[in-house]
């Protein structure tokens, strides 16, 4: 019997006839309005597999998909699931990471040098006609290169942040995360510090933790306090990694000098947020990964793993594995 597959995100025609080849498949194009979530669950308890992105899987959803085998996030970040839940219900869980590894620090350095050279503020300047004479102190930015790079999460992202600041920028890199990593320093010539102390140190502080229990809020007003008036934090983790509200604070407060923010607590992020009224914010719409390459590869990497777990094969990129039993 054929397999049933639930696509929430739309595929590329050729990443769509692949997937068809193993599967039928039910595409629900808008599946945050209330159209789109009817359908999804009118489709759930069909589903062998789910493939998509951005949406939270809740065990009222779960409960629904009864023959589900497998569930493959177009994401590398795997905060939108619960995956003890799944894990008991025997649900594979799938993640695309690697493949957006390198654009995502781009992102990272993207904020880096929008936010200390102040790009998208002057160049509103320019485009709005109130470039009327030579720019003069009051908008001058801060040097990148030779700044020190604090780096919160060494994992891949993380690496490949250091890399661009250490190959790209002769920044020295410090790094916090749950433990050293020697082969890190060694390629970067980075340093293990504490957060508290990386806080207190950097130039640039760079988020790149995944979202859990323990990173939710890890920056909050006592942590911010410790930068330095001349730093500027960079999130392009998840925006519940840090206490958005304290966050306007210190930047209404001029407590640290920038922040760039490509995640937010809640996404889209709300129209009247503070955040958007602030000329040392610059905000953009959770695009870490988002190159035609990247989210092609992104969602070729999914669609990969869903043929495995529908074949009984396991999945390349394997969440969490005590879920598997190989036939
Ligand atoms: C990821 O892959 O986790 C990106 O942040 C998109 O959600």
């Amino acid at each position: 019997m054929s397999k049933h597959v639930v696509l929430y995100k739309k595929l590329s025609p050729a990443l769509m006839q692949r997937l068809q080849a193993h599967a039928d498949v039910t595409l629900i194009e808008d599946v945050k309005s209330d159209e789109g979530m009817a359908r999804l669950r009118d489709a759930l308890p069909h589903a062998d597999g789910l493939l998509g992105a951005s949406l939270k899987l809740d065990a009222e959803l779960l409960d629904r998909a009864v023959k589900l085998k497998a569930v493959s996030s177009v994401s590398v970040g795997v905060d939108n699931y619960d995956i003890d839940d799944l894990t008991r219900r025997g649900i594979l869980l799938t993640n695309t990471p690697d493949v957006l590894t390198q654009t995502t620090a781009d992102t990272g350095f993207a904020l880096i040098m929008a936010t200390a050279r102040r790009v998208v503020e002057l160049a509103s300047m320019v485009r709005d006609g109130r470039w009327t004479q030579n720019i003069g102190p009051e908008h001058f930015g801060t040097d990148v290169h030779g700044k020190t790079l604090g780096i919160v999460g060494m994992g891949r992202i993380g690496e490949a942040v250091a890399q661009r600041g250490h190959f790209g920028f002769g920044m020295p890199v410090l790094y916090h995360s749950h433990s050293p990593k020697p082969d890190v320093e060694a390629r970067f010539d980075a340093q293990y510090r504490s957060l508290e102390d990386l806080l207190h140190e950097s130039d640039f502080v760079c988020l790149t933790v995944p979202l859990t229990a323990q990173t939710e809020r890890l920056i909050g007003a006592e942590q911010l306090a410790l930068m330095r008036p001349q730093a500027i934090l960079i999130n392009i983790a998840r925006g519940k990694v840090v206490d958005e509200q304290a966050l306007i604070t210190a930047l209404q407060n001029r407590q640290i000098r920038a922040a760039g923010l490509d995640v937010f607590d809640r996404e889209p992020i709300q129209t009247d947020s503070p955040l958007l009224q602030l000329d040392n914010v610059v905000a953009t719409p959770h695009m870490g990964s988002a190159t035609d390459e990247t989210r092609e590869a992104m969602a070729r990497c999914a669609v990969d793993n869903m043929i495995s777990a529908l074949s009984g094969d396991k999945p390349k990129d394997l969440v969490n594995p005590s879920a598997w039993h190989p036939h």
